[in-house]
């Protein structure tokens, strides 16, 4: 009898549980010889997937809107901070990918990755001494500048190692770093130019603000005037007598804005590869979600606790989802659940007006509100299609943002 009320309560924790022992997971996990033997259910979780039809997708989708435009696609890694991603994209016709500081360059160094270009300013003496290292590792490495003492100091490291370091001038378009476009941004060209050991590869220009403005007319309005003047000021140093070879910039909103933009030669979009809730909220062309890519990255979560008929706890908190948006993770599959944050470790569900019920031991993966920050809290990102986990990536590039 008691046995018998024990059972209804909690059934799915009674019930037989016929996945394999976890020594074996453990095994496959470790040789990573996957082999279609390993379910997503065999996950430890909080796990962080990537639904690898869907990845391929949009890098194929990003890779082939880029060619038709006759534009570069040098993507962002800050994204994905995983160097065999970087290496799909690779495969895929990128020149190379972005970095958005030295470690996180000189892991994809490591990685394999060639065509860096470092998208914020090195300075000080030691990050100075490993760019110079850097470059001798992979000479086609581009580090972004905005400064003219930083110009010098990069000179001078390069000319004790004998080098030459690759520079671009990071323009201020968006409202973070950069100099300003036009007369400031001349003015730093021509001192680069007077610099023997180090050459002046061209511009970048990234206006966060356009990629995540809402509305795409509103979004191509903005972008469009933004990467004008980024335009005009590259016309100004050719007019110079400078030789301007590149004017990279771009992001997951404004790709196919930016590409229209006559002088605008290269993309560094980053989000396309994953995408989050943020970006599905900024809108597409006619329409109110952004739909021009998937969502290929979820996080994997079991109920652990069910204190309540109407209420489950999951075991993925404030260390499984970035949390500096004001949006919260979104089931995958189940309506009319709104996820609560339930300190560092748990988050709250209630069932109340859900689709489906949940009980302890079920599995539930979410969609993420911001993919960068959220990838860069795991060690290893499970490739899977369908159920079945094919593979598993270092994200190695995780914490590398010194
Ligand atoms: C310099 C730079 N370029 C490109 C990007 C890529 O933007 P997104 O992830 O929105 O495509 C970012 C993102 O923050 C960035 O900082």
């Amino acid at each position: 009898m008691r046995r018998r009320s024990l059972l209804a309560l909690a059934p799915s924790l009674l019930l037989a549980d016929t996945r394999r022992p976890w020594a074996e997971v453990e095994k496959i996990l470790e040789q990573g010889n996957f082999q279609g033997r390993l379910s997503v259910d065999d996950l430890p979780t909080p796990a962080l997937l990537v639904d690898l039809d869907a990845l391929d997708a949009n890098i194929a989708k990003m890779a082939a809107h880029c060619k038709a435009a006759g534009r570069a696609l040098r993507p962002h890694g800050k994204t994905h901070k995983c160097p065999e991603i970087a290496k799909r994209l690779m495969a895929a016709g990128a020149v190379g990918a972005c970095a958005a500081k030295l470690s996180e360059a000189e892991t994809f160094a490591n990685g394999g990755i060639s065509g860096l270009l470092v998208t914020t300013a090195v300075i000080g003496k030691h990050k100075i001494e490993r760019a110079v290292l850097l470059a001798a590792k992979r000479p086609d490495t581009i580090f972004c500048v905005d400064h003219e003492q930083n110009v010098a100091d990069l000179d001078a490291a390069a000319r004790e190692a004998g080098q030459r370091l690759n520079l671009a001038i990071d323009l201020n378009v968006g409202n973070r770093t950069g100099i300003a476009t036009g007369e400031p941004a001349l003015q730093l060209a021509q001192a680069i130019a007077r610099h023997k050991n180090v050459r002046f590869g061209g511009l970048q220009a990234y206006a966060g603000q356009a990629s995540h403005k809402n509305g795409f007319d509103d979004r191509r309005t903005m972008s469009r005037g933004i990467m004008q003047t980024a335009v005009d000021t590259r016309r100004m140093i050719e007019t110079s007598g400078i030789p301007c070879p590149l004017l990279t910039g771009g992001s997951t909103g404004t790709y196919n804005i930016d590409s229209e933009v006559e002088g605008v030669n290269e993309l560094q979009p980053g989000s396309f590869v994953f995408m989050d809730i943020d970006y599905a909220r900024i809108g597409g062309k006619g329409d109110p979600v952004y739909r021009d890519f998937q969502y290929s990255l979820s996080v994997l979560t079991t109920v652990v606790s069910k204190p309540a008929a109407t209420e489950v706890v999951v075991d993925g908190g404030l260390k499984a989802f970035s949390t500096d948006k004001p949006f919260r993770p979104e089931p995958k599959g189940i309506e009319g659940i709104e996820f609560g944050w339930g300190g560092d470790e748990h988050g709250k569900l209630n069932l109340a007006k859900a689709s489906r019920n949940l009980a302890v031991g079920d599995r539930v993966e979410f969609l993420v509100p911001h993919c960068d920050p959220t990838v860069n809290l795991y060690d290893r990102i499970y490739g899977v299609r369908g159920k079945q986990v094919e593979l598993s990536w270092a994200i190695a590039a995780r914490g590398m943002s010194q």
